[in-house]
């Protein structure tokens, strides 16, 4: 028996096999079990000498078999091995993190400096009525100013906005002065797209209502922002100018950043960059927006952000903040 139990382990092909074997042996129906109950019916002189050795078959038996299981898990842990092996020189899968765009980077700028001055953001809608957008701003119908505003009607009423100078009416309509807000957004224009012009760009307004306020207020405002955005030895330039809703108005530039102007191909050699227009609110305006102007006074501004933004970053084409490159865009 233990000469055939020897064999037979040493042909099991798997654990299971050897697990069968085990039971044909040494289970309760087993052979050697089967052997081991017969003992019952030999002599008591017979009796330690079978069960010696029926002792040592099951010890042989068990150790055959223990031994046999021990190489069958070792071939199958280093089939393991194999089979989940990693190569740790394979290049890693990333997942790569967006970022600011460009425009949010110098939109958030800006804000943080007005909030920093006491401002507050509000907001208006892109959809607007061209009460809110023209007339309440000073723009009747067939004002020359209108036509340098051409824009997309969705009715002879209701049309995408141009500026973001309508959202000063409605916040004026629903709050009282002290006013100190800014306002940016989104705005449209049925321009031809080129290096300097989109169908869609950004503006940040900004209002300032109260007793008192002077051009004084909004040059020393300006002035702050611009050494915030292009840095502290920036100097700024107010220029006459003409907007409907305001009087006076101005135009409002920088000194050049890049040759802090001494004039270079940046600055067209003048030293100077147009930035933004501005101006003192117009008494028809505060009215408008149900403010009395015998009592209060005030200022406005609007920025454009995309020039601010290729001024900031020295991007030499509008195009580029629109086209969505990522390639471009991971730059900033
Ligand atoms: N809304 C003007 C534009 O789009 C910019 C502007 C100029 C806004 C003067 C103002 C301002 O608030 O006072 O050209």
């Amino acid at each position: 028996m233990r000469l055939a139990a020897a064999e037979k382990i040493k042909k099991a092909a798997s654990l299971p096999d050897l697990e069968a074997l085990r039971i044909s042996y040494l289970g309760k129906k087993g052979e050697l079990t089967a052997v081991l109950k017969q003992m019952g019916g030999l002599s008591p002189e017979e009796r330690p000498a079978a069960g010696q050795l029926a002792n040592e078959i099951r010890a042989t038996i068990e150790e055959l078999i223990a031994a046999r299981q021990k190489k069958f898990k070792e071939k199958e842990k280093s089939k393991r091995l194999v089979s989940e092996a990693i190569d740790v020189t394979l290049p890693g899968k990333s997942s790569p993190i967006g970022h600011k765009h460009p425009i949010s980077i110098v939109l958030d700028e800006v804000t943080d400096l007005f909030i920093g001055m006491g401002f507050s953001v509000a907001s208006g809608p892109e959809v607007e009525l061209d009460y809110y957008n023209f007339e309440a701003l000073n723009i009747p119908p067939g004002h020359p100013a209108r036509d340098t505003q051409d824009t997309f009607y969705i009715t002879d009423k209701v049309l995408l906005r141009t500026q973001t100078s309508p959202v000063q009416i409605r916040y004026m309509e629903n709050n009282k002065p002290p006013i100190r807000i800014i306002s940016p957004g989104r705005v449209y224009r049925s321009d031809s797209v080129d290096a300097t012009h989109s169908p869609l760009f950004h503006q940040i307004e900004g209002l300032v209502v109260d007793k008192g306020i002077t051009m004084g207020d909004l040059k020393a405002c300006l002035e702050a922002i611009a050494k915030g955005i292009f840095g502290g030895g920036t100097k700024i330039r107010l220029r006459p100018h003409h907007f409907p809703f305001t009087e006076p108005s101005c135009e409002v530039d920088v000194s050049c950043f890049r040759c802090g102007g001494s004039g270079c191909p940046m600055c067209k050699y003048e030293g100077w960059i147009e930035v933004l227009g501005a101006g003192m609110v117009h008494p028809k305006v505060l009215k408008n927006g149900g403010i009395n102007p015998d009592e209060y006074s005030g200022f406005a501004f609007g920025v454009g952000l995309e020039r601010i933004t290729l001024f900031r970053f020295r991007i030499d084409d509008m195009r580029l903040l629109f086209e969505n490159d990522v390639r471009f865009l991971s730059q900033f």
